[in-house]
């Protein structure tokens, strides 16, 4: 599948969950077996490339990427939780959503101490989510060295705010 095939598998909802929003849904692409197959061989081409030596995913819609990469890969997954869900003293960071706020939290024993950890969600929009989960996963001691997403949304500006954090950052899409 090109680039645009996987594209054309994303679903557009205006005005969700608030007005003025247009919602990029990924429950098409990952109802499409062969387009959720190759969004995962993707970006998990990406992390072997990064040298990845665990993968980390955000609640909820990065869980199903990221636990798909890592399965893929052979490499531990690292679930970055909204709050209260972890039943262990947790890292803890609030951020600004594109449509509200909310926190983010680590077990910080899911984390080896200078490994490589890929960060993987859905989709970067603000970048809030993605600052506060890599801020986080390297107060637990990675190394995070890539951002990687199925969706960028470049207008919103997220993906240079993460760059400015030192780290790259790659999209299958905009
Ligand atoms: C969505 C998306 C990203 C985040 C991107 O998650 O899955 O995690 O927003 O926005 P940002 O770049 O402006 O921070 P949401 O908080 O809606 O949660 P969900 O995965 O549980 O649906
Ligand atoms: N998360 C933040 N902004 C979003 C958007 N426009 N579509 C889907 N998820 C989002």
């Amino acid at each position: 599948m090109t680039p645009e095939d996987l594209k054309s598998l994303i679903r557009t909802i205006p005005d969700f969950p608030k007005p003025g929003i247009l919602f990029r849904d990924v429950t098409t692409l990952i109802g499409h077996g062969t387009g959720f197959a190759s969004a995962t061989a993707m970006l998990a081409d990406h992390a072997r490339k990064a040298g990845a030596q665990a993968i980390a995913g955000i609640e909820a819609r990065g869980f199903i990427f990221g636990a798909a990469v890592a399965a893929r890969l052979g490499l531990p997954f690292v679930p970055v939780r909204k709050p209260g869900k972890l039943p262990v003293p947790v890292l803890a960071m609030d951020y600004a959503l594109e449509y509200g706020t909310d926190t983010l939290e680590v077990d910080p024993e899911a984390v080896v101490e200078g490994h490589i950890v890929v960060l993987i969600d859905d989709l970067i929009a603000t970048g809030g989510t993605a600052h506060a989960a890599v801020k986080l996963l390297r107060r637990a001691g990675g190394v995070v060295n890539k951002g990687l997403f199925v969706i960028d949304l470049p207008d919103l500006g997220g993906a240079d705010r993460l760059r400015g954090e030192d780290l790259s950052v790659e999209a299958l899409m905009e």
